[in-house]
């Protein structure tokens, strides 16, 4: 489609809406695919990112595996046409409900993540006459340096199995019969923006592996999670460092002969590729703040209220003088704000704001609360990364 008629489209458009556009997803997933099937790395998509069907297929298509959370995201990846010998099922809280479904679909391995848990996929296997493929997700007590909320492998985090009950549950897994151990997997977090700390998980797994191995397992595959962050500060879109990421495991983890390693990227894949459009509805000037108040809120972008995360912003109609603002939702909640302190081109009501790289985490997070409107969300498939930036501003034009 030319771009003139997207922008007429998409400016007629009733905001807020999720702009995703497709071809920066393709180009972010010819680069991730590049490394990793350089060092021979096998990837599963994280789903909870974004499980938009228009974003899966494409994933799909790339040959990426899906990493799932629920027996709702099992399903739907099955639907969407991933192979279950290509699905891996994480998750501290599994329902026998979902575990049984997950046995029938006949998935690659569930990570499991406590001795009890073992213990029930044991039984429910036996119950269906079933061998459940496992990979035992170790906590290894690494500090990811990223926000609290997003830290899963440390030591007081609710996940995986500690790294001083490892040798306990090995032991028990001798003795279930229906349980076939395929390996170890690991995730110690999101949104990790320094490779040192990959590089200490590789430490500590190669530490593990020994332990493992000395108690008479082999571990076919690893499985080291996903986590590669990407940069929020900057307002136009950078490729995440899919090289650098690969390398440093390449480089430390001591890997097998013949082993497997696997991935679980969520945020790097697709947080570049979507953009929230929203407009301005008042201007407000407060004792302490100038205040935008646009119609996009914390039901539909909840990572600032939560995280304290930043996502850049751009003022479509920019004027030529600039000023300081706070931009903050229509939720009745004081956390409902997107910053509380950018300079951008004075705002007027009537202007569009695009909120950037909510690709991942972004509408799959939404909700209802107010009793908003669903989010709606539009796919648009153009050149370049660059063209993206073009095409979020002739939205404003038009
Ligand atoms: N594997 C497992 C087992 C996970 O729990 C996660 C994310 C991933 C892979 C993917 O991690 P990624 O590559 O996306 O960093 N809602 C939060 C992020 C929560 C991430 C939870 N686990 C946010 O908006 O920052």
């Amino acid at each position: 489609m030319e771009n003139r008629n997207l922008w007429r489209q998409f400016s007629e458009e009733q905001t807020p809406f999720y702009l995703y556009d497709l071809n920066v997803l393709r180009n972010v997933l010819s680069e991730a695919t590049k490394w990793s099937n350089r060092f021979g790395y096998k990837l599963h998509y994280a789903m909870k990112a974004n499980a938009n069907p228009e974003l899966l297929q494409i994933i799909n298509d790339f040959g990426l595996g899906a990493d799932c959370v629920s027996g709702n995201e099992v399903l739907h990846a099955i639907d969407m046409g991933f192979g279950s010998e290509n699905i891996v099922f994480a998750g501290v809280g599994k329902t026998d409900q979902e575990i049984r479904l997950a046995l029938n679909a006949g998935i690659f391995a569930f990570n499991v993540e406590s001795c009890q848990e073992l213990e029930v996929i044991n039984e429910l296997a036996g119950e269906m006459k079933k061998t459940a493929r496992v990979a035992l997700r170790v906590n290894p007590d690494v500090n990811p340096y990223t926000h609290e909320y997003i830290s899963t492998g440390q030591s007081r985090n609710k996940f995986g199995i500690p790294y001083a009950e490892l040798e306990d549950t090995l032991a028990k897994l001798k003795g279930h019969s229906n349980l076939e151990f395929i390996g170890l997997h690991f995730h110690i977090g999101s949104q990790i923006t320094q490779m040192g700390v990959f590089r200490e998980l590789c430490e500590r797994v190669n530490i593990i592996q020994d332990e493992v191995e000395r108690m008479g397992f082999d571990i076919p595959h690893l499985n080291m999670g996903g986590g590669l962050g990407i940069d929020y500060d900057n307002e136009k879109i950078e490729m995440p460092d899919f090289r650098g990421y690969f390398s440093v495991f390449n480089e430390t983890l001591n890997k097998r002969p013949g082993q497997t390693i696997h991935f679980e990227p969520g945020r790097s894949i697709v947080a570049a590729c979507g953009t929230l459009i929203t407009k301005v509805l008042y201007v407000k000037e407060n004792p302490a703040d100038a205040y935008v108040i646009v119609d996009a809120g914390m039901t539909e972008l909840i990572r600032p209220a939560l995280y304290q995360s930043y996502h850049p912003i751009v003022n479509l109609n920019g004027a030529n003088s600039q000023r300081f603002y706070a931009v903050a939702g229509p939720i009745c909640e004081s956390s409902d704000f997107f910053t509380k302190k950018i300079l951008l081109p004075r705002v007027e009501r009537g202007n569009l704001l695009a909120i950037k790289q909510v690709g991942a985490y972004g509408e799959v997070m939404s909700s209802r609360y107010n009793l908003r409107s669903a989010v709606k969300r539009f796919h648009v498939d153009i050149e370049t990364l660059i063209n993206e930036d073009q095409l979020i501003a002739g939205i404003a034009a038009n």
